[in-house]
């Protein structure tokens, strides 16, 4: 399972990045938003991080602009993946951006039906987004699933990238289902490691040190 992080912050991701942690990096105007950095500038900085995609979201809403933009997009750096809404515009899209050879990323999928279209249309990745299908009592999870079992079906090659991971549960379902990436914030992947009996192991492991003075340099 590839590992992607959500966010615009540099230092999350090089930090990340040096444990050999990050396959890639999805972005949106949110996560610029709350960057503060300017687009095309941080976009940049991120691609010169990480070999693996890097996702740079679109900002129109009609298909010849969002084209334009993801040609634009794409000068950054070969690894751009350029992310578009799942609209019929945005269909549109995915497709001629595919057909001129670079990675897609369609995202704001809520539904497997959607899925299915982008794939049809091309894309190099599907982002059905689980944390928010989860807020609104919906079962993000039955998503992926079913977009795992439609394109397994059919041998669709577009990846599916489960986004919006809000818990270390939407992680470890996804894996389970076998999304092939997931994308989650730093913090998320972080706490990955936490348990609490490897907390409580390691106090009665460094108790037992500092009483029997084990000492190894
Ligand atoms: C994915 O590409 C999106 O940037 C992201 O996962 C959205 O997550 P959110 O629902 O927590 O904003």
């Amino acid at each position: 399972m590839k590992f992607f992080v959500d966010t615009a912050e540099i230092d999350a991701i090089a930090e990340l990045n040096d444990l050999g942690m990050v396959d890639g990096v999805t972005t949106n105007p949110s996560l610029i938003k709350k960057s503060g950095r300017d687009i095309i500038e941080v976009t940049k900085e991120i691609c010169d991080l990480v070999d693996g995609p890097v996702s740079a979201e679109v900002t129109a809403t009609d298909a010849e602009t969002m084209i334009a933009e993801g040609r634009k997009l794409v000068e950054i750096a070969e690894n751009i993946a350029v992310k578009v809404p799942l609209t019929w515009d945005g269909l549109k899209a995915c497709k001629t951006l595919s057909d001129d050879g670079q990675m897609v990323n369609v995202t704001l999928c809520f539904s497997a039906n959607q899925a299915l279209l982008a794939a049809k249309a091309g894309a190099t990745f599907i982002s059905p987004f689980i944390g928010r299908l989860d807020d609104i009592n919906l079962d993000g999870m039955e998503v992926i699933e079913d977009i795992r079992t439609i394109y397994d079906n059919y041998g669709f090659e577009t990846q599916i990238l489960a986004a919006s991971i809000r818990s270390v549960n939407h992680v470890l379902e996804s894996a389970r289902i076998g999304a092939d990436v997931i994308t989650a914030p730093p913090a998320v992947i972080k706490s990955m490691v936490n348990h609490p009996l490897t907390d409580k192991g390691l106090d009665a492991f460094l108790a037992d040190i500092k009483a029997a003075e084990i000492k190894i340099l």
